[in-house]
Parts: C-alpha cells; structure tokens; sequence
C-alpha cells in the first residue's frame, strides 16, 4: 500500500488532502503539533504524528518507509524572526526526506515562487523547491496556487466593524485566486499517481483572476450586503494593522512586500490559464458555500 506523509495534515490544505488521499485507499501519516486536532484524520484513517516542522529527526522519522511527502512551511504570523523559522523548516523537511529515502514529493508552493527575493514570505517558498529539488533521488511536484478564498474569511471581522472590505491592494489589480479544496485536490491527484518522474512546476489558478472591488461585491452579494466596498490602503496602513492583528514587524513587512510584488505585477502566474492550471470552484461559488455560512456564524 502506498504510504503518504502529510505536513501541516490540519490546514486549509493538508486536511482535505488527508481525508481524499484516505477515501483512494493510501494509508497517510497525518503530522500536526496537538494529537487534538488531528483525532478526526486519525478517525478517518490516518496516523497521527504529532511533532515539529522545525525537528529534522522528528520527520526523518515521520518520513521514513513514506512513498511520497506532502511538504508546507506552516505561516507563523506571529514569530519574531519569521525568516529564520522558516528556512530551519525548509532544512529540516529536505534533510529528513534524505535521511528516509523518500521518492516522491509534491510541495505547497506558490504564485510568485520562481523568484528568489522581493516576493515577501513566498522567498521561503523558492526556497522550499529548490532544496527538495536537491535532495538526490527525490522527484518533485511544486504546486503554486493563487490567493487562497480562504483569505477572505480574515475579512469578516473587518466588514462587519467597518461595514467594508480594506487592504493593500489596488483596486484595479487582478489577481490569481482558488480554493483550497481545489489545492488538495490537485494535489491528491498528483499524491495517488505516483507514475511520474523529475521535477514539475504545476501552477493553480481558479476560473477567473478577480480585482479586490469584484471580490468585495460577490462576498457582499452572498452575505445579503450588495453594496459593499473595497477600500484600498497605503502599504504602510497594512504594516500597522496587520502588527495590531499579531503579526510580527518582520512578517508585517514581509506580508507588504509581497502585496507591492502583486500591485506592481512582480508577482504572477507565468502560463496561461488552461485546463491543467484552472481549478474549477469560482468565488462566487466559495462565497455561497463558505464565506456566508462562516459569516452568519
Ligand atoms: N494564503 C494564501 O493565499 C497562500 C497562497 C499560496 C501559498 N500559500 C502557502 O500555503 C501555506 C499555508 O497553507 P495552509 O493555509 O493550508 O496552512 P494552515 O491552514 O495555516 O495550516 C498550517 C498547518 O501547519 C501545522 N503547523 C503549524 N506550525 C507547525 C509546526 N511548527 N510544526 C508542525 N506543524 C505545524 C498546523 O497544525 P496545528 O495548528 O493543528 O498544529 C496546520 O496543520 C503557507 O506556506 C503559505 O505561504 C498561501
């Protein structure tokens, strides 16, 4: 039976991806900080590990015997030296996938990772593909999505505060976005053939790019406020707003570069939409089934 090692099992991504790879058959080693969280993977199946991402002998061991990892860097908004977490992450998961042997990986990567710097927290992700990429005997799926619509739900508290949606992008960019059950999807695809060799860059997008001002109207559309707007503000507003959310200064700073790299089309999917790259659920379709239950609640 084909083995699947999943970090981050708990996520916005690992979870869906956890459950499909275990509705296939394959037996998944679902890895997370609390044996809490991960009880309803380990009902479904899965063995639950519980350790840290940052413990190269905690996943050389959770690797170990695995045909095919699933790997993340988990977004720790709050660290004080986010950068440094984040590249001890990178070494650990490349250094225990080494140690194990494992054949297989497919990594959650991100729109704008093929440039090394000037992409805010997605260098961390470059990173993460071109240290797998070294590990010998190690073949490579790099999925790089768009702006997850789970975003969005950050934005309830907001709207129902400030009766609008606000943040640092301009209103007329547009930009890459999907779900991330369509994430877990592809990735499950991926995950559940193992027939492939090499290292690939699969790129995910949903049907369509959509401005902030769009996005502010079909959330506010399913949430019975069509009126709704979008607010853009200064990269500086952000940095503040995000560090009185509990971000880190490094990480709010970060998280600003990253939005200027999106304002000034540094950062952006770099093939064409086709049916490989387009994931199915559209916004509108997130909004109805996701964000206005979640905002009703
Ligand atoms: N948001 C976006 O628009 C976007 C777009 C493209 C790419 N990405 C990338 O996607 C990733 C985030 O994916 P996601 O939304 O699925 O993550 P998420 O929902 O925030 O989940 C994080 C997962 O990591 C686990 N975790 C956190 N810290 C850990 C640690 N120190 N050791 C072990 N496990 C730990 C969490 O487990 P517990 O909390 O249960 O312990 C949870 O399972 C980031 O790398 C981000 O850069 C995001």
């Amino acid at each position: 039976m084909t083995i699947v090692a999943v970090t981050g099992a708990t996520g916005n991504v690992g979870r869906p991806l956890a459950l499909e790879l275990r509705r296939r058959g394959i037996a998944v080693r679902a890895l997370g900080r609390s044996a809490e969280r991960l009880r309803p993977l380990a009902d479904a199946g899965a063995d639950p590990l519980v350790g840290d991402l940052a413990d190269p002998r905690f996943l050389a061991q959770a690797f170990r015997g695995a045909d095919a990892i699933f790997a993340m860097i988990p977004p720790e908004y709050g660290h004080p030296d986010p950068t440094s977490r984040a590249r001890g992450i990178v070494a650990a998961i490349a250094a225990g996938a080494q140690v194990a042997r494992v054949r297989h990986a497919v990594s959650l990567s991100s729109v704008g990772a093929d440039l090394p710097a000037g992409n805010g927290p997605i260098a961390w992700l470059h990173e993460l593909e071109r240290r797998l990429d070294q590990v010998p005997g190690l073949h490579t799926t790099h999925l790089r999505p768009g702006y997850f619509f789970e975003n969005h739900l950050g934005s309830i508290g907001v709207i129902k505060a400030f009766g609008k949606l606000a943040g640092g992008f301009q209103p007329g960019v547009a930009l890459p976005m999907t779900a991330t059950a369509d994430i877990a999807a592809a990735a499950a695809v991926r995950l559940g053939d193992l027939g492939w060799s090499g290292h690939h860059v699969q790129e995910l997008q949903g049907p369509r790019d959509y401005t902030f001002p769009q996005v502010a109207g079909i959330l506010g559309a399913a949430i019975g406020r069509p009126t709704l707007g979008y607010e853009a503000l200064g990269l500086d507003a952000v940095a503040a707003a995000l560090q009185g959310a509990g971000f880190s200064p490094g990480m709010a700073g970060l998280f600003a570069e990253m939005i200027d790299g999106f304002n000034t089309g540094r950062l952006a999917m770099r093939t064409p939409r086709s049916p490989a790259t387009s994931n199915p659920t559209s916004l509108e379709q997130f909004a109805a089934t996701v964000f206005a239950p979640a905002f009703g609640a």
